[in-house]
């Protein structure tokens, strides 16, 4: 890179590297509306495009109108060539960071993806890890930087965000901001500032754990209450009933969840991280995947032995991970699936949302056409529907009990 690059005034005040993702494009819109001249860097080029047309990528309630203002207002850009990121002064890294096919994180995956960011790197800027990191991963970023040379800051501040609510949790929830300086603090803290009110000081390595600990007690919660419901089930109890009843007018119980398909991008590769920091020590966050990942299978077991589904027609309502979605991450519909087609006649299956299957039909199709259903994603737009079939509906979804 040029000197007379490196020396330019900074042309944006964010570029957010991942921008086109369920996190980072949020963020990247959410800040153009707070005021911020933001690009967006990504490699996937035909989400780059969609923004710069002014078009979501994927559903976000609330995201398309201000995406639309930032892109009239010329706030907001798009680009696939990494220069853009010598351009701006904060430089937020929101790529993905998942665990590969044998549960393992990649600790390097952050550093290899700044590689080719970094020759863009300069004096004065601010580079804020927002990705849920494998604990440690901070100190090598910092490290890498410090090699770099530059006068730079570096910053954690963890996306607690859940998908579909992250056009008002931007501006809601508390921001964990953790930097070892504190002018690099002071900087993070500037820049959430503009979204949220409510900052709160971690260091960076309890803030890697903080966001680890949020995602595996979610985890772990859901667990609980499945393998509650397995175990009421089993001996032909409703543990929807059940829940209802504990719940009524006692406090410390209002927190237990309903039964249901824990999924999707974020909680089990998170306790999964969690698992492989702890040497695979964690007994709790082990059993709570076993749970939440066997779900689909005692489901089936269960219609099983109540029906004969291998001469059966199954039609599985419902796709996305979890409901008003399209995003298909680690659904567990899709271990649904793969079980039920071995295991039952014929399986079709349908979604409103989702638009990257070629296996989905007409919900009407699936209705007329299937002996059983189960619901497997609580998706609004089925409230609706009329049917005279029996429905496995673990989620409470249509108010009638969850036995199976
Ligand atoms: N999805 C959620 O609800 C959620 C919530 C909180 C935190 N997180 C965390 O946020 C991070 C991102 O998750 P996501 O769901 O947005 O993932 P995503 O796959 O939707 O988005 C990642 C984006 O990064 C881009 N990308 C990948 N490698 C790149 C590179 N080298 N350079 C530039 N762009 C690159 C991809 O093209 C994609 O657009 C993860 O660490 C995740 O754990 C996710």
């Amino acid at each position: 890179m040029s000197d007379a690059v490196s020396s330019a005034p900074f042309e944006y005040d964010v570029v957010v590297i991942g921008g086109g993702g369920h996190v980072g494009l949020p963020l990247a819109i959410a800040l153009a509306d707070r005021g911020a001249t933001v690009a967006v860097y990504d490699v996937n080029a035909a989400t780059v495009d969609m923004v710069n047309e002014g078009r979501m990528p994927f559903a976000e309630p609330g995201a398309a109108p201000k995406l639309e203002a930032a892109r009239a207002a010329g706030t907001l850009t798009a680009f696939t060539d990494p220069a853009v990121v010598g351009k701006a002064e904060n430089v937020v890294v929101v790529i993905g960071t998942p665990v590969d096919e044998h549960l393992n994180p990649d600790p390097r995956a952050i550093p290899a993806a700044l590689g080719t960011c970094s020759p863009y790197f300069r004096d004065g800027q601010l580079l804020v890890l927002r990705s849920t990191v494998y604990p440690g991963v901070t100190a090598l970023v910092e490290k890498l930087v410090g090699e770099l040379g530059h006068d730079m800051d570096v910053a954690f501040c963890p996306e607690r965000i859940a998908e579909h609510k992250a056009m008002e949790e931007l501006f809601s929830l508390p921001q964990i901001v953790s930097s070892r300086t504190e002018r690099g603090r002071a900087r993070a803290s500037a820049l959430f500032g503009r979204l949220t009110e409510q900052i709160v000081d971690l260091e960076p390595e309890e803030a890697e754990l903080a966001k680890l600990f949020t995602n595996t007690w979610r985890y772990i919660k859901f667990a609980t209450a499945n393998q509650f419901f397995m175990m009421a089930n089993d001996r032909g109890l409703d543990f929807e009933q059940i829940r209802q009843g504990l719940m009524t007018n006692y406090p410390r119980a209002k927190d237990m969840p309903g039964a249901g398909f824990a999924a999707g991008p974020c909680l089990f590769k998170d306790a999964m991280q969690l698992a492989a920091f702890n040497d695979n020590n964690f007994a709790i966050g082990h059993a709570a995947m076993l749970v939440n990942e066997g779900l689909p299978l005692y489901l089936v077991t269960q219609m099983e032995k109540r029906y004969d589904l291998a001469n059966m027609t199954v039609g599985i309502l419902g796709m996305a991970f979890k409901g008003d979605s399209d995003d298909v991450r680690s659904s567990l519909s899709y271990k649904l699936r793969r079980v039920l087609d071995f295991r039952a006649g014929t399986v079709l299956t349908t979604d409103p949302h989702v638009t990257t299957d070629a296996r989905l039909m007409p919900l009407d199709k699936v209705l007329a056409e299937s002996d059983v259903l189960v619901l497997a994603t609580p998706h609004t737009a089925y409230k609706d529907i009329v049917t005279d079939k029996p429905v496995v509906d673990v989620w409470n979804f249509f108010g009638r009990g969850v036995t199976v």
